[in-house]
């Protein structure tokens, strides 16, 4: 129901290192310069109860290791926040929302294909936010070699996923590769091109469902 109002919502997906943060800065000037109005977000946070919960799923103590089903039902803790205090009320006003980040990333992290897992995030989130899902997903898709190299260069916001090694994001990259392909609502980029010539493509493909 909630699909079929006019306000939109658009995920941005991708490995860790692939460029999201990059092109929705790019996206936010655009937005700016052109006048045209969005809320940019992210998850898990977007509201000050998710972002609390953002820094329990991201803490970087050695010692915290959560069991695969805890950290799905705490993102979908930080979703549920996320959902009913910003993302229904202004979509309901017929707002569009930009987010880093959102069903996909569950997914393609924490279920990375194994069918129990899938079974249990899929009952779990369509018991908390039915069959709400993004009107466009922007893939931005990165062989995880170069995406580590990137994360090396980068010094800035580190966590818990830039740790991980290149077989993890061997295994995420195949999971949103087949979302992607089972799904319409998935556009699929090359993030290896230009930073400026990538951004053009993302903008048409957002103008194309917004305009
Ligand atoms: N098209 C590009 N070509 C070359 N370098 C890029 C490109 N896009 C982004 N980068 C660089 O790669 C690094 C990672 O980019 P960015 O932080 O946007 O990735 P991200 O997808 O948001 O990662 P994370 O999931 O960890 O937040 C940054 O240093 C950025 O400047
Ligand atoms: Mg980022």
């Amino acid at each position: 129901m909630l699909n079929k109002v006019k306000g939109k919502l658009i995920s941005f997906e991708g490995i860790d290192g692939s460029g999201k943060s990059t092109q929705i800065k790019l996206l936010k000037e655009f937005f700016n310069e052109s006048k045209r109005k969005a809320i940019f977000t992210r998850e898990p946070g977007g509201t000050v109860e998710a972002e609390l919960i953002r820094r329990l799923i991201l803490s970087k103590n050695k010692k915290v290791n959560f069991e695969n089903k805890t950290e799905i039902l705490l993102l979908l803790a930080a979703r549920y926040e996320h959902f009913k205090k910003l993302i229904e009320p202004e979509i309901l006003k017929g707002k569009t929302i930009i987010c880093d980040r959102f069903i996909d990333s569950t997914l393609a992290y924490q279920c990375r294909g194994n069918i129990e897992l899938e079974k249990f995030y899929f009952k779990t989130s369509k018991s908390l936010i039915k069959n709400f899902e993004p009107n466009l997903t922007i893939l931005l898709d990165i062989p995880p070699s170069r995406a580590l190299h990137r994360i090396n260069k980068r010094k800035t916001t580190t966590n818990k996923y830039d740790e991980k090694d290149e077989y993890f994001f061997l295994n995420v990259r195949k999971t949103y590769t087949s979302l992607a392909k089972n799904n319409l609502r998935i556009k699929k980029f090359n993030a290896l091109e230009k930073k400026s010539i990538l951004a053009d493509k993302i903008k048409k493909s957002i103008l194309a469902l917004i305009d």
